[in-house]
């Protein structure tokens, strides 16, 4: 389906919503959205091409819009093949069309298609400007948010800005193409948050930079490359990136994630929890062993403090504590406070190895860990209190 979006700007993308992950790694409970855009001006641009999944969906909507037109330029804005794995398709079928893109970009789509395309490539970089006639693209490189050839560009005319990965979020449907009303905002936060955090989120420099340069923009519109399209709403989306970007938490609370075989470590973890929310701390409290990571790496962007629990297993960590942590560990998460709760029968060190895992991260380690001895006894009860004390201190 075909949507215009501001006079000649059509949105030409697709959804794919039985994909069970994405980069066959990430849940999609709600599918995906792989967005496209077709500005129609005296010269025709399609800015990116899609998924390979969705490719009938898109190819029609391209011809539907076009509508006989020829089609003057495609701009890549980022060669990942979620986006650029229909472009072969396209310039076979519009013979017409010139490439608008990085050198990076250009050198990246010969490695992924085996062709050639510089005859047909206009090679473009920060500043310069594609004129289509009364809209012109302004082009901005966006270094690693999240690949190294990315570019956004911005159009005066109607204040949008196509942002590449920038913005985007996982779910084919959180309310509709475009971003609305406040409860479609934070369906879309919770989709974009887990996106960011985990495919863009070690680049918080980059994205911070970024977010500096579009700063002198007037930017009434976002399209992103997935999820929802911003036409309202704007400034939310802008300051959630400036917070995600600069690790800044959006709850003072604590998020506690247990590993437990038996229920002696989340019986540990309730615990905690209950101390710390009967006085008055926001709480979420999670099992890694039926969440997958993508979420609770969300989860850590948004808590201030963060307290893991791990039963000793194998002489090492409890293995979905260990990909969990494994996982946090690249994003560079900092500016948190995090506490570590062990458990073991006769040689517990999941303390001082989750420790390990994490080090290097600009974190607060400093509160002494809780160490259990196969279950809850008054010692380690009277242990959780004080940390729970010291978090609370703390807040
Ligand atoms: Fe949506 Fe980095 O590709």
């Amino acid at each position: 389906m075909i949507r215009k979006l501001f006079d000649d700007i059509y949105y030409v993308g697709a959804c794919d919503k039985s994909k069970p992950l994405f980069e066959n790694l990430f849940p999609l409970p709600e599918g995906m959205r792989y967005n496209s855009y077709l500005i129609k001006d005296a010269k025709t641009a399609l800015l990116d091409t899609a998924d390979e999944s969705v490719r009938e969906d898109f190819l029609h909507n391209i011809e539907q819009a076009l509508d006989g037109c020829k089609l003057d330029y495609l701009v890549i804005h980022h060669v990942e093949p979620d986006h650029s794995a229909l472009v072969g398709e396209l310039l076979a079928r519009h013979t017409e069309t010139q490439i608008v893109t990085s050198a990076t970009a250009l050198k990246f789509l010969t490695q992924f298609s085996g062709n050639d395309y510089s005859s047909r490539a206009v090679i473009v970089k920060e500043g310069d400007v594609l004129s289509l006639g009364e809209h012109s693209l302004k082009f901005i490189a966006a270094p690693m948010v999240h690949w190294p050839e990315v570019l956004v560009s911005y159009d005066e005319k109607s204040g949008t800005l196509f942002s590449a990965d920038a913005f985007g979020a996982f779910g084919a449907d959180l309310g509709g193409i475009t971003i609305y009303a406040l409860e479609n905002v934070e369906n879309w936060a919770a989709e974009a948050r887990r996106y960011y955090s985990n495919i863009v989120g070690k680049f918080g420099n980059n994205v911070a930079e970024l977010l500096k340069k579009a700063s002198v923009l007037k930017i009434n519109r976002i399209c992103p490359l997935h999820g929802q399209i911003f036409d309202t709403s704007v400034d939310y989306a802008l300051k959630k990136y400036s917070q995600w970007s600069s690790y800044t938490p959006e709850n003072e609370g604590a998020l506690i994630v247990y590993g437990s075989m038996y229920g002696n470590t989340k019986r540990a973890a309730d615990l905690l929890a209950a101390e710390l929310s009967d006085k008055g701390m926001s709480v979420k409290i999670v099992d890694v062993s039926h969440t997958d990571v993508s979420y609770i790496v969300a989860d850590s962007f948004v808590y201030r403090n963060l307290i893991f629990a791990s039963p000793t297993y194998y002489g090492s960590l409890y293995p979905p504590i260990e990909r969990l942590l494994s996982r946090l560990k690249k994003t560079g998460l900092c500016g948190r406070k995090i506490a570590f709760i062990e458990n073991g029968t006769w040689c517990a060190t999941a303390a001082k190895l989750m420790k390990e895992q994490l080090d290097g991260l600009k974190c607060d380690f400093s509160l002494p860990p809780v160490s259990i001895k196969s279950t809850l006894d008054s010692k380690s009860k009277a242990a959780l209190k004080d940390l729970a004390e010291a978090l609370l201190k703390a807040e």
